[in-house]
């Protein structure tokens, strides 16, 4: 077995070896295809690179077709169960999981940068009451970049390591104000004495007391939903991270263009589209006639379909078990029972059947995030705080990786040529 590709270009006769790596040709090989000297070589075209691999990476494998996640090699379901999100986050950063002392400094330094700059508490007061909370967050992670203007230099290790460490430590801070600014309430400092979920929960929800308890199975809960939102390979927004880091730029400008990726309908935002879906429906008995304005192309049924699970998404059972913890302390949601007769219907219709449509990470996601009564609009921005060690580990790869170059895809032009320009006094006149 020869691993080439022969390419015959029937408009010349022509014929070309291309060399097969990995399962892929370079799309740069195929550029040598052409009708003549002159003309341009042969692109592919693939909008959304359904099928271009735009990286090497040793972060996150998925297989899509039996539905598998595993993040440097370790199972997600694994580490859903035994890990937690900051020991996870170091895997995700460093590559391999940590030794006691890399744990324990590595606690140490993401729970000491949890603090903010107080400017930042001033221009963030700054949004109108009604700001979206995404709005705020990737303003917000951009704007730390003016604060930290050392973060420039990407190529020093140690400039890396703590821009890494700020951000992941400064996301919950910053996704707390956020959400206690919508509500007109102050602004709640970190407290360094709790753990990563434990401080982001009391960041967002305490008031006079002079020490805010969480609850042990919602801090779980938030930790399981924030390893399982950790990273997921080449997403809309991991690839806006990279996309926009291969310029160069900072980490804070990268992780913002993530962030606005991530704040879109078709990734992030989907929770909150399942949950008004799940309202609107209501109740058990409107399903039916959902599914079959769904199946008649009139709406989608949120929270099902992936680019790449073609399964059940390994992340949706996880978040099921994590809603009933959380159900147990806040009382069922009762859109729950709506949700679960959808995916059961759903799951037996030929129409999702056909087209391999499953439940994904998601659709119960919204249902723990309203129990916990964060309004919809937050929901994302729990995403962006899980999301966010991912994206810094895809950038760190990216940064270090020597066959990267600043992303520019080619497009096929099908626009107007050599028009006359006629000032705008004669088109006019
Ligand atoms: C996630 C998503 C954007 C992936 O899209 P994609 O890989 O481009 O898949 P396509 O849009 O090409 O869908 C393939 C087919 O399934 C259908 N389909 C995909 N998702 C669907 C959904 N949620 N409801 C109904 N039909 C759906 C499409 O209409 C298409 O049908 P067709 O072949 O008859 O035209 C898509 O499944 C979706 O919009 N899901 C709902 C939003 C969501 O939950 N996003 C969160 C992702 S984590």
């Amino acid at each position: 077995m020869t691993d080439s590709l022969t390419v015959r270009d029937n408009r010349t006769g022509a014929e070309y070896e291309i060399p097969i790596v990995d399962g892929t040709i370079r799309a740069a090989d195929l550029g040598q295809i052409k009708t003549a000297d002159d003309q341009p070589g042969l692109a592919t075209y693939d909008p959304g690179f359904v099928n271009t691999a735009s990286c090497r990476s040793a972060i996150t494998y998925i297989d899509g077709e039996k539905g598998i996640l595993e993040y440097r090699g370790y199972p997600i379901e694994q580490l859903a169960e035994h890990s937690n999100f900051l020991e996870v986050a170091y895997l995700l950063i460093h590559g391999d999981l940590p030794t006691r002392e890399q744990y324990d400094q590595w606690v140490h330094e993401i729970t000491f940068h949890t603090f903010v700059h107080e400017n930042v508490k001033g221009f963030m007061q700054g949004f109108r009451y009604d700001a979206h909370p995404m709005g705020m967050l990737m303003a917000s992670v951009g704007a730390l970049s003016t604060f930290y203007p050392e973060s420039r230099h990407i190529e020093d290790p140690d400039n890396r390591h703590i821009q890494i460490v700020r951000m992941i430590a400064k996301m919950p801070t910053l996704g707390a104000w956020s959400f206690r600014h919508a509500q007109g309430k102050p602004y709640i400092y970190p407290d360094n004495e709790l753990s990563y979920s434990e401080n982001f929960l009391s960041m967002l929800f305490k008031m006079s007391e002079a020490k805010y308890a969480a609850d042990p199975r919602i801090a779980k809960a938030l930790d399981v939903l924030f390893i399982l939102h950790a990273d997921h390979e080449q997403n809309c927004s991991t690839n806006a991270v990279r996309s926009v880091g291969s310029s160069q730029v900072d980490p804070y400008s990268a992780v913002a263009a993530g962030i606005g990726a991530l704040f879109g309908p078709l990734h992030g935002g989907a929770n909150e589209a399942v949950l008004k879906m799940l309202r609107r429906i209501g109740s058990k008995e409107n399903i039916p006639g959902f599914i079959e304005g769904v199946k008649n192309g009139e709406e989608r049924l949120m929270g099902f379909g992936h680019r790449v699970y073609k399964n059940y998404d390994p992340r949706a059972k996880i978040i099921k078990k994590a809603c009933d913890d959380v159900f147990e302390v806040t009382g069922v949601n009762p859109l729950l029972e709506v949700a679960q007769e959808l995916e059961k219907i759903a799951l037996e219709d030929e129409y999702f059947v056909k087209r391999k449509l499953y439940p994904n990470v998601d659709f119960y996601s919204g249902l723990i995030y309203e129990a916990l009564e964060f309004p919809p609009e937050m929901f994302t921005v729990l995403f962006a705080i899980g999301r966010t060690p991912g994206w810094l580990a895809q950038w760190l790869e990216l940064v270090q990786d020597k066959d990267q170059k600043i992303a520019r895809p080619k497009q096929i032009y099908t626009g107007a040529r050599t028009l006359d320009f006629v000032p705008a006094e004669k088109r006019w006149a």
